[in-house]
């Protein structure tokens, strides 16, 4: 059958209610518009489907990968060909979805297309930086843009959905997931959370280049007690709502059209299953238009979870809770048409999943051309570009952090003899960090290969890995020795593999692994200038190299083009300006450990022992929220407010002057925070409220604005109302969370 047919199929149905629509008409026009156009076709399909039909469009399963490329599991072609399956995920290619979409559009009763989901969450083939390293850039535009080019490659090669942004905030870094958030700020994680749902959707799916995102995972899944994956979650619904739900409210108004759930329980319920996360909050506070869909067997994971007894329970709980879209469990496929038949389910709350599905297919544009997203020349242009590596090799410098630097950093190009070392100095299957899509290491460039791009043939590079990564074996160190001897300086790149974080792997020592620290020890104990480039996907416990390091380059997970940027740091061509969206603790002990926290009866005071503290450690972390050096360096003049006494509803700003004192251009995160020195509950002694990222020329002075409402000064009050609370408030302001000068202000009624 032609591809076009199914518009004709369904056209006889629309038409009948558009007519019968018209025919009745007796309201004055401007009274009531009716039903938007999709909502009429939403309608005009549900009208023609059953219920087994209505269950399929809610059943989503995976695909999976096999040796020559993407596989379907036995039984689910037939699945899709009896409407029983409404999308599929981790098919990919355009010309594998093009396949499975024609048993859809041509072998299906209603031939309604099938949605293809898939995880980009930091690039679909061209890699950007694991989303942790990303946020380090503060730059929105960066994270924008590298989701719309990641959006451009997957819906290229058949996908219309991604399972990004993931924006669950974190305060632990044990916690595997950690590599995939934005960190421990619900500003910070909100503006991101903002950046990257527009970037993947654009303003409109006409030209097939863009893709559904899906706000993930609703909710709190970053707060696992113990930092260890999927376990239980419990804490106070104010801190729930002031740190937590920011990020997701932010996703979602800026247009995400799925949510997923998580698969942790919140306050002994799943959130699978709780109606207070996916009603009240989601659909009744934020007004989210679109669909849920669960985590993967996440309905079937509430019998181990303890609140329902068996699957048929477990959907029960779903779809009553506001699931509308089941991943892998199967249980609204094997059930879910019983439940509704002993009245247990209500039909129009399947009706309601799934207009809300075909909703989604109608803006995608699905119904006019199934195929729109399977285009086999665009994905071959498309794929791995030279323009998309030129985003990628960007994106990856602004997010690498500069952590110590004694005079070591920029090394110069004209360098006679330049040793390379480590297990992850010729790596390129690490580059592309965890979840990675469809990214492969061999299109990635290694840090050898970017320094050698970098410098000409005059240099000699000699490389040496010294150990592997994890293990016991110091045999690889005498010729790391013997190349750092004969060096002018020395790059040694070291850190985790890149399974290391990501789902499922948390870690309860978050050091750097194996004979790594030892081989730098030894280096450095050359006397040549040694920098060492890290490549992790969480903040590590390092305190000895943190304090001894010549130089410390956070470097993460940059992806494809990690190499290349890099390179553009250690050699000067681009200037660090990244900061870290995430406190490094000095050990692990002091987990969680962030800026924003409170400040107790007994605050931190080391010359009293009854305050409160560590006896062995200091509270402060080894590198704060918020830091990051440059090649140059920046002074902040004292910040002015335009009043020092308001009146509630008026504004108040603060003006800085920024100065480069250095010698290179460079970009400073010009950071804005407030704290609120009394109110009815205890607050943070420091909230981020805003930040500017700006480029300064040597010598340059700007002056830089932030504007204070009074929602800024809002919280969760003693009586949980949102509210701002009349009393007095420091601003401050400067280049880390550790580093600012404040201004006293007083708001009155
Ligand atoms: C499980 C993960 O928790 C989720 O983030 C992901 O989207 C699904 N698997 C599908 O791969």
């Amino acid at each position: 059958m032609n591809e076009r047919k199914i518009a004709y199929i369904l056209l006889p149905a629309f038409l009948g209610i558009f007519l019968l629509g018209g025919a009745f008409t007796v309201a004055p026009k401007q009274a009531d518009p009716g039903p938007d156009p999709i909502t009429r076709k939403v309608d005009s399909v549900l009208a023609l489907m059953t219920l087994e039909e209505k269950i399929g469009q809610m059943t989503l399963y995976t695909t999976d990968w096999g040796s020559t490329g993407p596989v379907i599991r036995p039984g689910y072609a037939d699945d899709i060909r009896s409407g029983h399956c409404g999308a599929l995920f981790n098919s990919h290619t355009a010309a594998f979805t093009r396949g499975l979409q024609r048993i859809a559009v041509e072998e299906s009763r209603l031939k309604i297309p099938l949605l293809f989901g898939f995880d980009v969450v930091h690039g679909y083939k061209t890699m950007f930086p694991i989303p942790l390293g990303e946020a380090a850039s503060w730059d929105m535009e960066a994270c924008e843009k590298s989701a719309e080019v990641a959006a451009a490659e997957a819906a290229s090669a058949g996908l219309n959905w991604t399972f990004a942004p993931m924006v669950d905030l974190t305060r632990d870094p044990r916690w595997g997931r950690v590599m995939e958030g934005a960190g421990e700020d619900p500003y910070l994680g909100s503006r991101i959370a903002r950046a990257k749902v527009i970037g993947f959707q654009g303003t409109s799916f006409d030209k097939g280049d863009r893709v559904l995102a899906c706000v993930k995972h609703f909710a709190g899944y970053g707060a696992p007690i113990g930092g260890r994956d999927y376990n239980t979650v419990d804490m106070s619904e104010r801190e729930f709502r002031e740190v937590y739900l920011p990020p997701y409210k932010a996703g979602v108004e800026a247009g995400a059209w799925t949510v997923m759930a998580a698969f942790n329980d919140l306050d002994g319920v799943p959130s699978t299953g709780n109606s207070w996360l996916m009603k009240d909050i989601l659909r009744g506070e934020w007004n989210f238009p679109g669909f849920v869909v669960t985590d993967y067997t996440g309905i079937n994971e509430m019998v181990s979870h303890g609140i329902v007894a068996n699957q048929k329970e477990a959907g029960e709980l779903a779809v009553l809770a506001g699931v509308d879209m089941d991943m892998q469990s199967a249980a609204y496929q094997d059930h879910l048409k019983q439940s509704v038949e002993e009245g247990k389910v209500p039909e129009a709350r399947i009706d309601e999943a799934v207009r809300a599905i075909l909703r989604t297919k109608f803006l995608l544009g699905l119904f006019d051309d199934p195929y729109k997203f399977c285009n086999e020349e665009r994905e071959q242009q498309v794929l791995l570009s030279a323009e998309n590596q030129a985003v990628a090799r960007d994106v990856a410098r602004k997010s690498i952090v500069l952590l110590r630097n004694e005079g070591v950093l920029p090394l110069a190009k004209e360098i006679k003899t330049l040793a390379v070392i480590g297990p992850l100095a010729d790596d390129q299957n690490n580059l592309i960090g965890a979840w990675s899509g469809a990214g492969e290491g061999r299109h990635c460039v290694s840090l050898l290969s970017g320094i050698r791009n970098k410098l000409g043939k005059g240099v000699n590079i000699i490389y040496a890995k010294g150990c592997e990564i994890e293990g016991e074996d110091q045999s690889g160190f005498a010729a790391a020795l013997a190349a750092a001897q004969k060096a002018d300086a020395v790059v040694l790149a070291i850190g985790e593999h890149k399974d290391m974080s990501g789902e499922a792997t948390s870690r309860a020592t978050i050091r750097i692994p194996g004979q790594q620290e030892e081989l730098a020890r030894q280096l450095m104990a050359t006397g040549k200038p040694v920098a060492v480039v890290l490549m992790n996907g969480r903040p590590l416990v390092m305190p000895w190299l943190a304090e001894n390091a010549p130089a410390l380059l956070e470097c993460w997970w940059l992806g494809t083009q990690a190499g290349n940027a890099i390179a553009d740091v250690l050699f000067g061509d681009y200037n660090p300006s990244g900061k870290l969206p995430i406190s490094f603790p000095r050990l692990e002990g002091q987990i969680p450990i962030f800026y924003s926290h409170k400040n107790t009866g007994r605050p931190f005071d080391l010359n009293s022992k009854w305050t409160s503290k560590y006896v062995d450690i200091p509270n402060s972390p080894q590198f704060p929220f918020g830091y990051g050096l440059s090649y140059t360096s920046f002074r902040y003049g004292k910040p002015q407010v335009d009043k020092t006494v308001f009146r509630r509803g008026q504004d108040v700003t603060l003006t800085v002057t920024v100065e480069n004192t250095g010698r290179r251009a460079g970009e400073e995160v010009v950071q804005f925070y407030l704290r609120d020195l009394v109110g009815s509950v205890t607050r943070p002694v420091q909230e981020l409220k805003g930040f500017q990222k700006i480029m300064l020329k040597p010598g340059e002075r700007r002056e830089i604005q932030f504007t204070l409402t009074e929602n800024d000064l809002a919280f969760y009050t003693r009586t949980m109302q949102w509210a701002a609370e009349t009393g007095s408030f420091d601003l401050m302001v400067g280049g880390s969370s550790d580093d600012v000068q404040s201004v006293r202000v007083t708001m009155i009624e």
